[in-house]
């Protein structure tokens, strides 16, 4: 098939692991005997200081003209003043929104092979594989007003979390349809004793769970939900939240297995299309790692390029139906970690690590046609 693929960098290490997905990307097109063509643009913080805008008219062209976006990472000290009119945040926020990417969908799985870089004891974590679901359009991200100000009794802020019937129910579905198609079970959190956003959350949830005799709903608080993802993350399927629980939340799920390096995400504007199906006109995909821009290690080649590789991956299952090349690429992570590689973030010290590059040609070559 032929695809055309946005590729979006971004700020820190988001060029440098992107580069590396589109190494991957490149072999599975060779091996399969697929087009893909790559556009380049500007967001976040490189594109503040080229245009002023963290997502200028010029790379909305180019994402609205691609089949799926690949992206990389935006953010950093240089763009951090908080007074500041623009941040490089409002370029992926931005983009979700314009895109209507509403389902944020976070695996988080163990590898046997890392079980010794996880900080939680490893019988706590084997066989922990799940995945969250995270409102990504709604919420307090977008919630009006939204604004800071000042009066005679001083300084003020508002954030709004704000949420329609339509919004979560949309969530809702693809979390079910999601959870019918892997062990059944579905979490959805919400803080329900405190919080009438979360009471209308919670009585959806059980209007939908209706549709799918299949699945077995639970509820959960989130802040309980918080303590269950470490003590004991293996009793979770599918997980379901609101836009700001599900960001804190994926990013304590991370660390489960070691390293916030390995994990993809993907953000998707509809039900899951069904296989070998390629989405026709509509708005395209976003698929990015679930770590941020690194700054702190930008440029030095030690930046672990996995997550990106395994977005790619996902991009190639969810916007493309291609499983088999989705499947290669995982394949290809699994053979890397067997044989022994270790990215800096994962390494002991007595491993060799290898540099962003050289992971990336590794997994291309891994990549069974
Ligand atoms: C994430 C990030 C973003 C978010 C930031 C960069 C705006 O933390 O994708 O989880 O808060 O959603
Ligand atoms: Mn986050």
């Amino acid at each position: 098939m032929e695809a055309r693929i946005s590729v979006l960098g971004g700020d820190g290490i988001g060029p440098e692991v992107t580069l590396e997905a589109v190494k991957v990307l490149d072999s599975i097109a060779k091996r399969f005997a697929h087009d893909f063509t790559y556009v380049a643009g500007d967001v976040g913080g490189v594109a503040i200081d080229k245009t002023g805008s963290a997502l200028p008219p010029d790379t909305m062209n180019i994402v609205m003209g691609s089949d799926a976006v690949l992206f990389g990472a935006v953010g950093g000290p240089k763009w951090d003043d908080p007074t500041n009119k623009v941040r490089p945040e409002d370029g992926i926020l931005g983009l979700r929104k314009s895109l209507g990417l509403y389902a944020n969908l976070r695996p988080c799985k163990v590898y046997d092979q890392l079980i010794d870089s996880s900080p939680l004891k490893a019988h706590l974590i084997k066989d922990v594989d799940f995945i969250i679901v995270r409102e990504l359009t709604g919420g307090l991200y977008f919630g009006k007003p939204k604004r800071r100000w000042e009066n005679s009794r001083g300084r003020r802020a508002v954030d709004t979390l704000a949420y329609s019937e339509k919004e979560i129910e949309r969530v809702l579905r693809v979390a079910f349809e999601l959870a019918k198609s892997r062990k059944g079970i579905l979490h959805s959190l919400d803080k329900a004793n405190v919080m009438e956003s979360s009471r209308l959350w919670r009585q959806i949830a059980m209007e939908v769970a209706v549709d799918y005799p299949d699945v077995k709903l639970h509820h959960m608080l989130a802040d309980s939900a918080a303590m269950q993802i470490i003590t004991n993350p293996s009793i979770f399927d599918v997980i379901v939240s609101e836009n700001t629980f599900g960001d804190i939340l994926s990013d304590e799920a991370a660390v489960i297995g070691g390293s916030l390096g390995m994990l993809p995400s993907a953000s998707l504007s509809s039900l899951p299309p069904k296989s070998g199906r390629r989405r026709r006109g509509g708005k395209p995909a976003l698929y990015e790692p679930i770590h941020g821009s690194a700054p702190d290690i930008a440029g030095r080649s030690e930046a672990n390029p996995v997550a990106s590789i395994l977005s790619a991956a996902m991009m190639l299952r969810w916007s493309f139906g291609l499983h088999k090349e989705a499947d290669a690429i995982e394949a290809g992570v699994q053979a890397l970690l067997d044989e022994g590689y270790r990215t800096f973030d994962i390494a002991s010290k007595d491993d060799r690590p290898l540099t962003t590059s050289q992971v990336g040609s590794m997994v291309a070559g891994l990549v069974k046609g």
